[in-house]
């Protein structure tokens, strides 16, 4: 059964290790969207591993890792973590393969973004500076330069004039004619010969791959609430993590995702500017952020932590047919005494039970908590659901209960083993007869 693994929140919600622990059963691990403004930590053998663009199943020998044509791919930054993965041993050659149809970042996006987000000035999105909106606005734009086209070689055809009217399109944008099109494109064709390897039809790829009966696991980058057409627009990033995005990213049929996985936290986290309605801006969202160490794998910046919002959860179920929630950093609640559990917002004085369209709306919304008792016995390392202590338990069920799916896994440390895969739920279809941790 191929698996779409996504966000269910606003990003930073554990997919790295949930994707790590189910690659094992894949041929194959697909990026749709994105690109390195993500931060996907994973543990192994105590060794940590931050990937941006690469997927996270690089780790296992023997599975492909596809980029998709969703993505937007900056060669430093792809280059940079194939080096940094050579440095532990782990060879790409063969197993990585790169969409001819992916967007590529350009050394002006980045430039771009800086400028756009202070022209924004108090209504600023707090973007990651990686160039990713920029390199998506050329695509949408249709100026944008694919990574196929980096093969051209020719003084003045498609990639030429593309960087010519583009850097002018920049130097216009900034002010200066500073950027010369020429060095840029000098630049440009100077990462082929190293990229050129990688690049191939990967929806063709997948085409065949899946028509001989091989697995492919649909990995999804940053989360739902951030995705650019159901996220909290405009404090949102510029591609579609909604599990939709797969099939538009890889070029594959809809019906070649069979299941999908959300994976959020047993709490919420958000990044940058936008509504967080379950904000804890005092003690315990200090308390959140310190145990469950919420700074930034791409940016180091600090997360704004809050309680978990099962109206933002039961969306992503929505919006993604999510068949099974993946609870992450359980562990981190350890040790309160009572949680508090978003079960619906009130705005002017009436409770609603959906997330609104409006931003400034969702900005005005106060969360209706429930109270929920915690639990005092250290839940990290946990591997079975009987041995959560019972108020662990009873949360659990309750997420599910509220947010409308089962938690299907659920996870209790940072290391590939702190994992709690229930058998009794749809992850045994996933896992078979291979359920990992007992
Ligand atoms: P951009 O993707 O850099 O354009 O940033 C847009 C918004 O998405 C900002 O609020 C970022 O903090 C957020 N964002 C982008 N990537 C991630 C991620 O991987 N995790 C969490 N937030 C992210």
């Amino acid at each position: 059964m191929n698996l779409c693994v996504l966000g269910a929140q606003w990003g930073d919600e554990g997919k790295g290790k949930i994707v790590d622990l189910l690659t094992p059963q894949f041929d194959i691990v697909a990026r749709y969207q994105g690109g390195h403004n993500a931060g996907h930590t994973v543990y192994v053998d105590g060794r940590k591993f931050v990937l941006h663009l690469i997927p996270s199943g690089i780790l296992h020998p023997g599975v492909i890792c596809i980029i998709g044509n969703g993505v937007v791919v900056d060669p430093r930054a792809l280059f940079d973590e194939v080096d940094e993965l050579a440095a532990h041993g782990i060879d790409v050659a063969g197993r990585l393969l790169v969409s001819d149809k992916a967007h590529v970042i350009l050394p002006y996006h980045r430039e771009l973004e800086v400028l756009a987000e202070a022209r924004r000035g108090e209504r600023k999105i707090g973007t990651t500076s990686r160039g990713i909106g920029p390199a998506y606005e050329d695509k949408i734009g249709r100026r944008g330069v694919r990574i196929g086209d980096l093969a051209d070689q020719s003084p003045d055809g498609t990639l030429a004039s593309a960087v010519r009217e583009n850097v002018a399109a920049r130097n216009h944008a900034v002010g200066d004619a500073a950027m010369q099109w020429e060095q840029v494109l000098a630049d440009l064709r100077k990462v082929w010969p190293r990229l050129e390897p990688l690049v191939a039809d990967t929806s063709l790829y997948l085409y065949k791959a899946m028509a001989c009966g091989q697995r492919v696991m649909f990995e999804g980058a940053q989360g739902t609430l951030l995705d650019i057409d159901h996220g909290t627009y405009p404090f949102v990033t510029s591609s579609n993590a909604v599990a939709g995005g797969a099939a538009t990213g890889l070029g594959i049929g809809p019906r070649s995702i069979q299941s999908v996985l959300g994976v959020a936290k047993a709490y919420a986290t958000r990044v940058g500017e936008g509504p967080f309605p379950t904000e804890l801006t005092g003690a315990m969202g200090e308390r959140l952020r310190e145990t469950g160490q919420e700074y930034g794998a791409s940016t180091g910046r600090p997360r704004r932590c809050g309680w978990y919002d099962a109206v933002a959860v039961r969306y992503a179920v929505r919006v993604n047919g999510l068949d099974a929630l993946a609870i992450t950093k359980l562990d981190v609640l350890d040790g309160l005494d009572d949680l508090q559990i978003c079960t619906a917002y009130r705005l002017g004085g009436k409770e609603i039970a959906e997330l609104p369209a409006d931003t400034a709306q969702l900005a005005a919304c106060e969360p209706v908590y429930e109270t929920i008792a915690g639990w005092r016995q250290p839940t990290r390392g946990v591997t079975r659901f009987a041995e959560l202590p019972r108020e662990a338990q009873r949360y659990i069920r309750r997420l599910e209960e509220i947010s409308g799916v089962p938690a299907a896994i659920v996870s209790t440390g940072s290391d590939r083993g702190h994992t709690i895969v229930r058998d009794d739920s749809i992850a045994a279809e996933w896992f078979g007869a291979r359920v990992p941790v007992k």
